[in-house]
């Protein structure tokens, strides 16, 4: 079977073939560091031979949970914020039919509806207000079990669901994902007896698509984990070389962190299919929160073309020079749909007429590619065979890999994320959280000056 494929030749207008191989002991040095564990963030490191180690028997339980949600619930509501969120939602809308929101909810086919990753009261009003008449369950998911924006929400859901559906089913229809023993969201799943599920200590939140935090709402969604984890599991074998060449996420990383040195300091991850919207929402919280330390890091951004050619094209093409690309392209649609002729050519489009939609749409593609190169932008290409949970799971594996790889590059703990502490404090001292007197305080004396 094919596998994702990287292409870098459109950066080495930009950057030397020489340099880029000067990597190689580097590179290797970074991956022995992950393998031993000798370097920073190493109680951080389950997620490295994850999908080659997780059993059928976990899979299976998984699965067998996912089935009661589905057949009890019209809706579910997955809980979560950041890591605990996104991966989820990555893949569950890059599966998904774009309209399926617009389609009859029924038990057995439960639409999947996200909370708990802001505070908007307007999102959570109309959120509890659409599920009114619905029959739906919780996916509640926090590996510290105390965060703000999931535990508001699930409360508001937790109290919806015993209220509209009872007690015992609710027990039945909330399920949670959190650590084996820390936490708000340990306790209250331990007192009311709901099934949960544990994150691995070992596996922070941007890395976790591929533990239950990712694994249950995608089977809720009624989309194969085993292909998922079999992608990650192919792509943990193909990453596992020593070859710069031969190794995507290690060649990968190396030529951002060479671009990176020449004065590339932002990363636009493209797409042309806006199924992978939020792939590319996962993918900046992945570099994101894992390379931004320091006062350093390639600031990861994203853009779905060609919808946002006509937006943010112009600064592309034409803006400061510190950007590069890396476009995810999606070699074979799903489906076929062809453009058909009009006899009167009104519209002057006859000269696509017979041709598929995506071949259009791939000639945006490489038009854009020239164009941007022309213009200063260097270009890698991700190429992915089709979109299906086999190849996302390639995905994951391959960005999560040259994460590591890169933040070891840039001597950054790439596991940690000390920065996202800073507004909390202020909140919580703001809101007069018990324990946060001091806090509390000094931020009023702040204000008041
Ligand atoms: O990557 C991370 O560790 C974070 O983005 C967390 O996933 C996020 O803050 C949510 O944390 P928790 O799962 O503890 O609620």
């Amino acid at each position: 079977m094919e596998n994702i494929k990287l292409n870098i030749e459109k950066t080495l207008g930009f950057i030397s073939k020489e340099k880029l191989a000067s990597y190689e002991p580097k590179v290797k040095a970074c991956m022995e560091t992950l393998e031993k564990g000798t370097g920073l963030g190493n109680d951080f490191l389950g997620w490295l031979h994850l999908p080659s180690s997780i059993t059928q028997e976990h899979l299976d339980d998984l699965k067998a949970t996912a089935q009661v949600l589905r057949e009890n619930c019209e809706v579910v509501v997955v809980a979560g914020i950041g890591g605990s969120y996104l991966g989820a939602r990555a893949v569950i809308e890059a599966m998904s039919d774009s309209f399926a929101w617009l389609k009859e909810k029924k038990a057995g086919q439960p639409v999947i509806l996200f909370a708990g990753h802001n505070i908007g009261e307007d999102y959570l009003y109309e959120l509890t207000t659409y599920l009114q008449d619905k029959k739906f369950g919780i996916i509640n998911i926090s590996k510290s079990g105390t965060t703000t924006e999931t535990a508001l929400a699930f409360r508001l859901l937790k109290e919806q669901c015993e209220r509209q559906r009872g007690k015992e089913m609710a027990r039945k229809v909330i399920v949670a994902v959190t650590d084996a023993k820390k936490g708000a969201a340990r306790t209250t799943a331990d007192k009311e007896g709901y099934k949960s599920f544990i994150i691995p200590d070992n596996v922070g939140g941007r890395f976790s698509v591929l533990t239950p935090v990712g694994l249950l709402p995608i089977a809720v969604a009624g989309f194969d984990i085993e292909q998922l984890v079999n992608g990650a599991r192919e792509m943990e074998k193909v990453c596992a070389s020593e070859n710069l060449m031969e190794n995507p996420s290690a060649l990968y990383a190396a030529t951002r962190n060479e671009l990176y040195q020449n004065g590339k300091k932002i990363e636009i991850l493209v797409n042309f299919q806006p199924k992978l919207h939020y792939f590319m929402e996962w993918w900046k919280q992945l570099f994101g929160e894992s390379e931004g330390k320091d006062h350093k890091g390639i600031y990861p951004s994203s853009v779905d073309f060609s919808t946002d050619l006509h937006s943010m094209g112009q600064w592309i093409q034409e803006g400061e020079r510190t950007i590069y690309e890396t476009v995810v392209s999606v070699e074979t649609p799903n489906h076929e749909l062809k453009v058909p002729t009009d006899a009167e050519n009104l519209d002057g489009l006859n000269f696509l007429a017979g041709k598929r939609i995506d071949e259009v749409n791939k000639m945006a593609e490489l038009g854009t590619q020239l164009a941007h190169v022309d213009g200063g932008v260097p270009n890698m290409r991700v190429s992915v065979p089709m979109l299906n949970e086999f190849y996302l799971g390639e995905l994951i594996y391959f960005f999560e890999k040259a994460c590591g790889i890169s933040g070891y590059l840039l001597e950054v703990n790439p596991f940690n994320q000390p920065g996202v502490e800073a507004y909390k404090k202020n909140m919580f001292a703001l809101l007069n959280k018990p324990g946060y007197e001091a806090e509390s305080k000094a931020i009023q004396a702040r204000l008041n000056k």
